[in-house]
């Protein structure tokens, strides 16, 4: 039986961020190497972006590549990257057909020049979508991010364009890969690892963390569905004692 009647739609979480991981061991499993578990995770990414425009979920940030990433061997790297440009290409009817917007964040330079023009032409087709924003994170570094956060915010003060006194949390939210998109109320890493491997690290200060022994390529709607009713099982205190959120 489905899970999917047990959530309450009232109380979704806007936004969630996924660590996408183990795709190498469920194919090492299976006897195969490594880029099949790739492939295969890429079917996980379609059915829970899916699931997340059909319950109401606002934005959806994946974990696609990290800056760390780039260390893996050469093959691997460069089989990752085409994966991306082809997958982009081969889902964009997908993304249209459930008006989903794509967005990216990271180091994008550091991408090959097709994989950069493929994504920039795919996020100009379907900038208007307005169901789902799906973000993938693209040799992408939480304090990659921060720091090029805190460059730009010196120079506006080289510049005196802001007084070092004004500067705030929000100041720096500003500054982020894209300001626009909120913090994530939930994240989910899969494959039983329990770190955050540099993902979002300044945006998940109050993130409700999610994680699970499922590797990717198995995740799917259901897994999507189970994370969210454990999310919606808890209470989120911001540091409030229980008895303060229950006088409100
Ligand atoms: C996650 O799966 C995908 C990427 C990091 C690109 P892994 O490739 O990390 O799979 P494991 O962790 O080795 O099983
Ligand atoms: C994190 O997974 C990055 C992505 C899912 C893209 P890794 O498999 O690279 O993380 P570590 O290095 O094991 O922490
Ligand atoms: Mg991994």
């Amino acid at each position: 039986m489905s899970l999917k009647p047990s959530i309450n739609l009232e109380k979704l979480p806007k936004h969630i961020a996924v660590i996408m991981d183990g795709n190498g061991r469920w194919a090492k499993e299976k006897g195969k190497n490594r880029v099949f578990g790739h492939k295969s995770g890429v079917g996980s990414v379609r059915d829970v972006s899916e699931a997340c425009a059909e319950l109401g979920v606002e934005y959806l940030t994946l974990y696609a590549f990290s800056v760390e990433n780039w260390n893996r061997p050469k093959l691997e790297v460069s089989a990752l990257m085409e994966l991306l440009v082809r997958t982009i290409g081969s889902e964009t009817e997908t993304l249209m057909k459930n008006q989903i917007r794509l967005k990216t964040i990271g180091s994008l330079s550091s991408l090959p020049k097709r994989a950069q023009e493929q994504l920039a032409k795919v996020i100009e087709k379907t900038k208007d979508n307005k169901r789902l924003t799906l973000c993938l994170a693209l040799s992408y570094g939480g304090r990659n991010e921060i720091v090029e956060a805190c460059k730009s915010i010196a120079s506006l003060v080289k510049n005196s364009e802001i007084n070092i006194e004004d500067i705030t949390e929000s100041t720096l939210n500003q500054h982020l890969y894209d300001p626009s998109i909120p913090d994530p109320e939930l994240m989910i890493r899969t494959s039983g690892e329990y770190r955050l491997s540099n993902f979002l690290l300044w945006q998940a200060a109050y993130t409700e963390l999610y994680f699970t022994e499922e590797y990717w390529p198995d995740f799917n709607k259901e897994s999507l569905y189970k994370a969210i009713l454990s999310f919606q099982q808890r209470e989120r205190r911001f540091g409030k004692t229980s008895e303060q959120l229950k006088a409100l």
